[in-house]
C-alpha cells in the first residue's frame, strides 16, 4: 500500500470512519456493509466504497466490512498504532486544556514537555508535566525523541518559535496560532482554527434560518 497515493480530501475523512468503526467495535458489532455505515454516517454507500477501495478494498461482496480489521487498517494509516511524542508551546489556557486532556494519549499522542517563557509558570506541574522553560527548550529537544509541537502561545512570537522548533528537528506542527506559519516543505503544519469552524457554523445557521423563512 503506497500510502501517498491516498488523496488528502480521503484522508480527511478516515478519522470520521475511524471513530464510528471504533464505536461499532465497542457495540461488539463485527462487520458492517457499506450500506448500513452509509445510514450511520450520514454520507452515501457509494462514497464509503470509493474511500475505503482507496488502500485496497476491504470489503467482501455479501460479506461487508470487517469492522475490526478496517479499524485496524485505518489506525496504520493515520499513524495510531504507534506512540508520538509531542510537546506544547504555551501554557496559557488553551495549551493547559490541552495536557489535561486525556483522550490525546489513548490514541498514542502523549504529552511529554509543555514550555512558556512566563517564569510565573515554572515547575508548575499539568498532568505529570512540569513547565519547563522556552531556554531549556534546544537542549529538550536533543535529549528526547519529540515529533509533534503544539503551538498555543501569542500568535506574535509564533513564527520565531517555529522557526526555533525547525531548526532543533520537529517536522510537525499542530499550529492554534491565529497566523499562517512558513515552515521548509519538509514541515507539517496541521491548523486547527476553532473561530474559522464558529464563522461556518454562523454561515450555516444563516443558511438556514433564510431558507425557513421562505
Ligand atoms: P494565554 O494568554 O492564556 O496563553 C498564552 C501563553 O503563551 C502564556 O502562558 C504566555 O506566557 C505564553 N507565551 C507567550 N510568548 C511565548 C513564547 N514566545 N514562547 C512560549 N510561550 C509563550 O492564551 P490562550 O487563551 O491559551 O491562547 C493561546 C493562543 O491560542 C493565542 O494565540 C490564541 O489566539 C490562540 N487560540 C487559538 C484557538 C484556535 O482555535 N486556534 C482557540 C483559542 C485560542
Amino acid at each position: 500500500m503506497d500510502e501517498k497515493c491516498i488523496s488528502k480530501a480521503v484522508i480527511r475523512r478516515l478519522p470520521r470512519y475511524y471513530r464510528y468503526l471504533g464505536e461499532l467495535l465497542e457495540d461488539g458489532v463485527e462487520r458492517i456493509s457499506s450500506n448500513e455505515l452509509s445510514t450511520k454516517m450520514r454520507v452515501t454507500a457509494s462514497q464509503i466504497r470509493q474511500d475505503l477501495n482507496n488502500f485496497g478494498g476491504f470489503g467482501q461482496q455479501g460479506y461487508g466490512y470487517n469492522v475490526q480489521y478496517l479499524y485496524t487498517e485505518i489506525a496504520k494509516i493515520l499513524g495510531l498504532d504507534r506512540t508520538h511524542n509531542m510537546i506544547i508551546i504555551g501554557a496559557g489556557n488553551l495549551g493547559q486544556a490541552l495536557a489535561n486532556y486525556v483522550q490525546f494519549e489513548k490514541r498514542g499522542f502523549k504529552v511529554v514537555g509543555i514550555f512558556d517563557v512566563n517564569p510565573v509558570l515554572k515547575g508548575i506541574s499539568i498532568r505529570g508535566n512540569e513547565i519547563l522553560m522556552m531556554d531549556e527548550l534546544p537542549q529538550y529537544l536533543k535529549d528526547n525523541d519529540v515529533q509533534i509541537a503544539a503551538l498555543t502561545l501569542p500568535k506574535n512570537n509564533a513564527e520565531e518559535t517555529a522557526d526555533l522548533l525547525v531548526e532543533n528537528g520537529i517536522k510537525a506542527i499542530w499550529n492554534f496560532a491565529h497566523l499562517d506559519l512558513e515552515v521548509p516543505e519538509d514541515v507539517i503544519v496541521e491548523n486547527v482554527h476553532l473561530s474559522e469552524s464558529l464563522m461556518r457554523l454562523s454561515y450555516n445557521l444563516n443558511c438556514y434560518v433564510t431558507e425557513h423563512k421562505k
